[in-house]
């Protein structure tokens, strides 16, 4: 698996009623990829056990969208969005997300996550990478990782509170017509 490969531009295309299902530990390690998130990423299943979820993240997503996601997740509630994902051959394609926490009953802890994506209109995934643009922007400026986060949080809140949405609301918004 290379994480250097180089971008092409294009998008993957994939079955609308397609689903692309993995699995991780709590520290975000895959462990579990279906076939079809295997088709679509380029990869073989035993590529990507092991490996950090992040190993298919793409540079238009902002960091602070999986910052949103992990403090979601952690307060163990389950994350919706949109996200763009690298292939191997340097594709890409946008998906609309579901990220759960698996909850052992006895204990109460996060034992696992799951994600469940599904194909993305161009018409949502368009207007959601125009919010995302803006949060790179705030975040490219910053020097380090952790100030990118703040400040690429602090655009997105900004953006919310002046559409009076919280970011699950904007995402499920973006596919009404
Ligand atoms: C169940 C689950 C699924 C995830 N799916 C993706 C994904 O499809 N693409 C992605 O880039 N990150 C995904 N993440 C988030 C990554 O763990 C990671 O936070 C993100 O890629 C940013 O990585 P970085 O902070 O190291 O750049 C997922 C996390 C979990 C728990």
């Amino acid at each position: 698996m290379s994480g250097d490969t180089r971008l092409t531009g294009v998008q993957t295309e994939f079955a609308r009623n397609s689903i692309l299902v993995s699995k991780t530990n709590p520290n975000g390690v895959i462990i579990y990829a279906n076939p079809e998130f295997c088709r679509v990423a380029g990869y073989e299943l035993d590529e990507l056990l092991g490996k950090p979820h992040s190993c298919i993240r793409h540079p238009d997503m902002p960091r602070a969208v999986f910052s949103l996601m992990w403090d979601t997740l952690k307060s163990q509630r389950e994350f919706f969005g949109y996200v763009v994902n690298r292939c191997a051959d340097g594709n890409h394609y946008w998906v609309f997300a579901q990220v759960v926490p698996d909850i052992d009953p006895d204990t109460g802890e996060t034992v696992s996550y799951h994600s469940t994506r599904r194909w993305a209109d161009a018409r949502a995934w368009t207007k959601a990478m125009d919010v995302y643009r803006q949060l790179l922007d705030a975040e490219s400026v910053e020097r380090s990782p952790r100030a990118a986060v703040t400040a690429g949080r602090r655009r997105l809140d900004e953006i919310l509170a002046a559409a009076g949405m919280t970011y699950e609301q904007w995402a499920f918004s973006l596919s009404n017509p």
